[in-house]
């Protein structure tokens, strides 16, 4: 409620992104990943196809690994039937789908312990640290969900992964590479309204959690890429000046003002080897589609 209250009584109206994703919004990024504009997901996918086979020569069988921001751990399967860990950690935010999934993949792998981690990722106390006499581990944060965090959160949260999953430590990341404006906003203003229904859904969570009165048809999503700060940005505008009530506070809304909700950072190669560089890691390898519209990147504990 406080942060929320803060972030809306900013001079540019702010939400931040992790509170997209209540079991409603889980289940709309899934929808959002078949939309034929939104091409991370099916990109990704594609790279891992082709980079799979090459894993057990970078990382020994009866590992740890432990996914940030898991969602419905998709991606997970093929990982899992490659490296064949002996514990494997979906980490997400969203409790309840959470749950559903690490009990789908328990039943489909049962020679693995599944440990679901109820976390807020860019929180560095909530991420489980290695125990003593731990197996290998490898840190998995696939989707480009690196994109969604500020810069400073980034930073932390790598050099955090860095310290919890010890030294000897490998960490496989996904993100989305710089590239036409075009191809970058017809992903997140889709025609289906993919990324609209998620970020609209923002304000139905409100209204049902935090008791706010948002009148979500009063509201239109829009996504644009910033180039000077390399992201795509996700903003609700308010259709016609309203006010909006809150924790006892009213909210002015002006015409045309927005709520900015969500930043998707896209990277060059150069930006992931620097931020590997500074967070304790360094990136022993990089795969990429023909197009290089997405980098799958393997790092490795210095
Ligand atoms: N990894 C999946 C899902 C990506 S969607 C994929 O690549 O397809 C992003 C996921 O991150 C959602 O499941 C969301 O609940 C989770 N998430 C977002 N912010 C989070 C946070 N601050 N802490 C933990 N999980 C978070
Ligand atoms: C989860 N994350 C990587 C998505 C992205 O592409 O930044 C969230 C999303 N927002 C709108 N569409 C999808």
């Amino acid at each position: 409620m406080e942060e929320a209250l803060t972030g809306l009584t900013a001079a540019q109206k702010t939400l931040s992104p992790k509170w997209l994703y209540d079991d409603r919004g889980s289940a709309l990024f899934e929808e959002i990943t078949e939309v034929p504009e939104y091409y991370p997901t099916r990109t990704e996918a594609a790279i891992f196809e082709t980079m799979m086979p090459h894993l057990p020569a970078l990382f020994p069988a009866g590992g740890d690994i432990i996914e940030y921001g898991s969602g419905a751990s998709k991606k997970t399967v093929a990982l899992i039937e490659t490296l064949r860990p002996a514990i494997y950690r979906p980490l997400d935010i969203a409790a309840d789908f959470l749950a559903q999934a690490a009990a789908g993949l328990q039943a489909q792998f049962p020679n693995i312990a599944v440990k679901p981690v109820v976390a807020d990722f860019t929180d560095p106390s909530q991420i489980p640290a290695t125990e003593e006499g731990a197996p290998p581990r490898l840190g998995f944060f696939p989707g480009s969900t690196i994109g969604n965090l500020t810069d400073d959160q980034r930073h932390t949260f790598l050099a955090g992964a860095r310290k919890g999953l010890g030294d000897g430590a490998r960490f496989l990341l996904g993100a989305d590479l710089v590239k036409d404006k075009t191809v970058l906003e017809a992903a997140y203003d889709d025609a289906v309204c993919g990324s609209a229904a998620l970020n609209l859904n923002l304000l139905t969570r409100m209204n049902r959690e935090l008791g706010t009165n948002f009148d979500v048809s009063a509201f239109e999503h829009k996504a644009l890429f910033n180039g000077d700060a390399s992201r795509i940005e996700m903003h609700l505008v308010s259709l016609g000046s309203q006010t909006v009530s809150l924790g006892g506070k009213s909210i002015p809304f002006a015409d045309g003002e927005t709520i900015h909700t969500e930043n998707s950072y896209k990277f060059t190669v150069d930006m992931i080897d620097e931020l590997a560089a500074v967070t304790g890691w360094r990136l022993a390898q990089t795969w990429t589609d023909p197009k290089d519209w997405f980098g799958v990147f393997w790092l490795e504990a210095v």
